[in-house]
């Protein structure tokens, strides 16, 4: 019914008049104005099936559908010769759009199940455009039944309020050994002694500092006056002394001159004092010279001690001297005299020989 050609108004109209006078009626006038409103949507109407023929009109007149009822009849015996004329059922004009929606929503799968005659559904269709070699269903009752979805079964209470869970279970640590612990005490024990050891060091440091000033302040308060050698001391007999001999053995330990010579025509033994009158250097005695020479500033002195050249003011100085108990020669460094004085001429200062 799609793929049939819609009539004109005209073509109705003239089928209609050509079976009147076929039939010997006389054809009534008709309303072409009222036509086209009724008959546009006949055509679309599917096809009905044959029925009795069409009631004339009350007046004796068939209507303007009866006449295209009529018509559509007759074209259609003469395209399909083996239909029964029928008259067709006039459509109500009150449903063309109806009529004609179906028409025009069906799509090409419609057709082509209108030529085969086969009701396809869309899966059947997309199979057999992918290829030959994976035909899909041809009908919806070859194709094979979908697995009905079993409904689930609701789970219990407890499992949907509690789901089970699965617990990682780590790997349990390992157990580290009490060394810690022990490093620690050896730690705390290192700080201990080494404090300790410091503290220690330094008390011992004070009492060290508190001892040494002590033992300052007592040799301060109580100076070794014995360190000062003897004022009195014996160098032997006078034998020991020949005549015109100068005796510097003396020198490094008493710093005293023994000699045997001649003072004023007398033979004296007698003890010089090793100290330059100039400024305090020791002369030294030259043997060959037979004189005492200061080495700082080149003062000379003879053998009996009186100054001839220099810048010593005055004679060398003598220590009192006596023949001891024992017959030795003693000499007290306590004593001394002076040439300048006339001091030389006390018998303290001198032994005759
Ligand atoms: Fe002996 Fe000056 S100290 S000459």
């Amino acid at each position: 019914m799609a793929d049939k050609k819609k009539m004109s108004v005209a073509e109705i109209l003239a089928a209609a008049r050509g079976a009147d006078a076929k039939s010997g009626e006389a054809s009534p006038a008709t309303k072409p104005e009222a036509a086209p409103a009724a008959i546009e949507p006949a055509a679309e109407a599917p096809a009905p099936a044959p029925k009795a023929p069409a009631k004339p009109s009350a007046g004796g007149r068939p209507s303007v559908a009866d006449i295209m009822a009529l018509a559509r009849a007759k074209k259609e015996a003469g395209d399909a010769p083996a239909a029964k004329p029928a008259a067709a059922k006039p459509a109500p004009a009150a449903k063309p759009a109806a009529a004609a929606k179906p028409a025009a929503a069906k799509p090409a799968a419609a057709v082509g199940a209108a030529k085969t005659g086969v009701q396809r559904d869309t899966a059947s269709i997309l199979a057999a455009a992918r290829g030959a070699s994976k035909p899909g269903p041809v009908s919806k009752s070859d194709a094979p039944a979908r697995p009905v979805a079993k409904p689930k079964e609701p789970r219990p209470v407890e499992e949907r309020s509690a789901p089970p869970r699965t617990v990682a279970t780590l790997p349990p640590k390992p157990v580290k050994p009490a060394k810690k612990a022990d490093e620690a005490e050896d730690r705390r024990g290192f700080l201990q002694i080494a404090l300790g050891s410091a503290m220690a060091v330094g008390f011992s440091a004070l009492s060290v500092t508190g001892g040494l000033f002590s033992l300052g302040l007592a040799r301060f308060l109580f100076p070794n006056v014995l360190a000062e050698p003897p004022s009195k001391f014996k160098v032997g007999f006078k034998d020991a002394f020949p005549s015109g001999k100068v005796e510097t053995k003396f020198v490094p330990q008493y710093g005293v001159w023994v000699v045997n010579g001649d003072f004023n025509g007398q033979q004296q033994i007698y003890a010089l004092k090793t100290v330059c009158t100039h400024l305090g250097c020791t002369p030294s005695w030259l043997e060959a010279e037979q004189k005492f020479k200061c080495p700082c500033h080149g003062s000379g002195f003879y053998k009996d001690g009186v100054n001839f050249e220099g810048p010593a003011p005055r004679p060398l100085e003598r220590y009192a001297i006596r023949t001891a108990d024992d017959g030795q020669l003693e000499i007290d460094k306590s004593k001394t005299f002076q040439e300048e004085l006339g001091q030389w001429a006390d018998p303290d200062s001198y032994v005759t020989v």
